[in-house]
């Protein structure tokens, strides 16, 4: 696997294989990887000639200084797991290179990310998806791959990301990928290593409850199913919910009942101490039981 640390390696990298007809993945990461991101790559690599992923901690999407000082950092491992899943190569840049100083001033751009960006992440992260937006656009047009992969554990983030690409005219598939769990239904996250022993045998409660309310939500409206939720959580110790939305699952906004959308997901955030987990689950169309 190539390691690649600057933009104009990527590009040069890539090039021969556009002009050769290959199909490019790119899978962008903030590293600390884990199954979820591999189940990515293994993905990419398996719908795609080359697969390109990236490792870079983006300091524009962190609301919360001590949040990105506390963001896990483990390259070497990182570069490891690519490698075996099969990735052509890593771009791993510094932050200097992706947002050169001289730069700065060019960055000032605002994306139009409309309503899909305001609810939700968007009302308690001020700013993060217009990070998220600079970097992945970057991303996508030093590599200009024909797929890009994401997974639904950040499910706003890919409306974001899709609603992104169409106002800034980037051409890519969007490739959305199933939320990867422990055993014990926990969501796989970079930020589950920061949880106490006492916070990891809770937290698996999240999903748990989560997962309840679907047979709950069958003879129940979605007010009530929300409160279930919320307040289910809330009983969990050290567990505080932050919000709990569901939502037709193309333009996120509130659902106000069950058949005002073909597609309804509840979207939670949860503080386990002073961790911030995120979930979410699919309630319409219901599964069979
Ligand atoms: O989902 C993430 O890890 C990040 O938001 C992303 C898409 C890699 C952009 O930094």
């Amino acid at each position: 696997m190539k390691v690649i640390r600057t933009r104009k390696e990527l590009e040069e990298y890539v090039a021969p294989y556009r002009q050769a007809g290959s199909s490019v993945a790119l899978v962008p990461t903030m590293g600390a990887l884990h199954a979820g991101h591999i189940s990515l790559m293994r993905r990419a690599v398996a719908e795609n000639d080359i697969t390109v992923a990236s490792v870079f901690v983006n300091p524009t999407q962190f609301n919360d200084k001590r949040d990105l000082e506390a963001y896990p950092r483990t390259e070497e491992a990182d570069f490891r797991l690519l490698d075996e899943a099969g990735v052509s190569a890593v771009f791993a840049p510094a932050v200097d290179e992706v947002y050169p100083p001289e730069e700065a001033e060019r960055e000032k751009h605002t994306f139009d990310l409309g309503r899909v960006a305001e609810v939700m992440e968007g009302a308690y992260r001020p700013g993060h998806f217009q990070g998220v937006a600079q970097i992945v656009s970057k991303l996508l047009r030093l590599a200009s791959p024909d797929r890009a992969y994401f997974g639904e554990k950040d499910f706003q983030q890919i409306a974001v990301i899709r609603r992104m690409t169409e106002t800034e005219g980037i051409n890519v598939e969007i490739v959305a990928c199933p939320i990867c769990r422990e055993s014990d239904g926990l969501a796989l996250s970079s930020r589950n290593v920061r949880l106490t022993p006492s916070q990891r045998a809770v937290a698996p409660g999240i999903f748990r409850v989560l997962a309840e309310s679907v047979g709950y939500s069958r003879d129940h409206s979605v007010r009530q199913t929300r409160e279930y939720v919320e307040s289910r959580v809330n009983a969990l110790p050290e567990c505080k919910v932050e919000y709990f939305s569901i939502v037709a699952a193309d333009t996120l906004e509130d659902a106000g009942s069950w058949d005002c959308a073909d597609r309804i997901t509840g979207c939670i955030t949860v503080y386990c101490g002073d961790v911030r987990l995120i979930d979410n689950i699919t309630y319409r169309p219901l599964q069979q039981a």
